[in-house]
């Protein structure tokens, strides 16, 4: 079967993986209107073709975060990567790295991040979830800052976990470790079975060496997810700001007016999320959400964008509505799942291929061409 596209890779990824894996990384919360609003509202807009401009060089490097990458898109924190392919973090970073645009390593990641950094050096960025016990999060920013982590995003948009009813179908929430069940139907996949096996006991990183976590990443997990901090509030962003000094992302903001505060707080940028429709179903798509963001803050602070992102123009889309840069989650993490690093890589190529051609044919030669014309890029459906 090809390898063409994402929808390529999630119909190989669908089956490599355990069907509860796959599931797991494929649904969303409740009714799954979200999930489905993301993808769909991209269809709200139109690109506007503009022809005979001389488009032969074509550059689609940009700014942000204050850094020039090569690309306007990068891969975003997604949990429990190495439970996709051996090694999983690893293949996702060597991917992005060769692509020279840098990986968000999630908290929830079975490679530390002291695993990370020694496999590969290029750019890495680290997302933190809060605990009620400070002390893990503040060895998690110790963690990051020994990895040469320069930027840290704090999640905002998980106050409380909602229900994905894929994962309570298929027991996913329930599960802290192994049963006979479970391994019969982990055995239907043999392929990721043996790759498993190989790659040893999976666990999670930030928490392996604390005993009260527990054993395995299924265990460990599930005890991460009950100390998520219930009570965060914009004066913990205040907290995180006074112990770490690089740049600080909150992640997962949907509305003008969060937008506003989190500018007041001194962040360095949002990512305008809804967690790819995982947490509040019923929440606006954030393609929809993105221009009145924008129109709030006026240009005055960094808005990264994820959200049912896999193709190309939806890259373009997002970045004419006042997007800085883009956030890769699913698009890249069927393709690790169908094919390891290879898979990754070749979905960041494909998408790289894709934004140039479709900025060519809208008579543009670089991103930050799309970036000055702005909406005027685009034309309502
Ligand atoms: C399986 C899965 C796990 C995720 N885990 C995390 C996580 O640990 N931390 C986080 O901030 N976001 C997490 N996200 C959300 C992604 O960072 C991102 O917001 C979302 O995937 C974007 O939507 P898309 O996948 O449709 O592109 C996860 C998403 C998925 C699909």
């Amino acid at each position: 079967m090809s390898l063409i596209n994402v929808d390529d890779a999630r119909a190989i990824a669908r089956r490599r993986l355990p069907r509860i894996f796959f599931d797991y990384v494929d649904g969303g919360a409740f009714a799954e209107d979200t999930l489905r609003a993301n993808r769909e509202d991209f269809g709200r807009w139109t690109l506007v073709q503009r022809v005979l401009n001389d488009i032969s060089v074509r550059d689609l490097s940009t700014e942000f975060l204050g850094t020039r990458h090569p690309l306007p898109f990068m891969l975003g924190p997604v949990g429990f990567l190495g439970l996709y392919a051996a090694r999983g973090e690893i293949a996702a970073a060597r991917a992005a790295h060769a692509a020279g645009i840098p990986l968000c390593l999630s908290t929830f990641s079975i490679a530390s991040l002291t695993e990370l950094r020694a496999a590969t050096q290029g750019p890495l960025h680290f997302q933190l979830y809060v605990m009620s016990d400070r002390a893990i999060g503040e060895e998690l920013i110790a963690q990051a800052r020994a990895a040469g982590v320069d930027t840290l995003y704090l999640t905002v948009d998980t106050a409380i976990t909602s229900v994905r009813e894929r994962d309570l179908r298929n027991g996913f929430r329930s599960l802290t470790r192994i049963t006979p069940g479970l391994a019969l139907r982990l055995a239907t996949r043999p392929g990721w079975c043996v790759e498993m096996l190989r790659a040893g006991m999976p666990e999670v990183g930030a928490v392996k060496h604390r005993p009260e976590f527990g054993r395995g990443a299924l265990e460990q997990a599930s005890n991460l997810s009950r100390r998520i901090d219930t009570r965060l509030s914009w004066k913990d962003v205040d907290w995180l700001r006074a112990r770490w000094d690089g740049k600080l992302v909150l992640k997962g903001v949907l509305a003008p007016e969060d937008a506003m505060t989190a500018r007041a707080t001194g962040v360095d940028a949002i990512v305008v999320s809804n967690h790819g429709g995982r947490q509040l179903d019923g929440a606006s798509s954030t393609i929809a959400a993105l221009p009145a963001i924008a129109d709030a803050l006026g240009g005055d602070l960094d808005i990264l964008f994820d959200g049912g992102v896999r193709r190309g123009a939806d890259i373009v889309k997002a970045l004419a509505l006042g997007a800085s840069g883009v956030l890769l989650g699913r698009a890249y993490v069927f393709g690790l799942g169908a094919a390891g690093e290879a898979g990754v890589a070749r979905m960041i190529a494909h998408l790289r291929e894709e934004v140039d051609i479709t900025l060519a044919l809208m008579g543009l030669t670089s991103i930050d061409a799309l970036k000055r014309l702005g909406r005027a890029a685009l034309n309502p459906r």
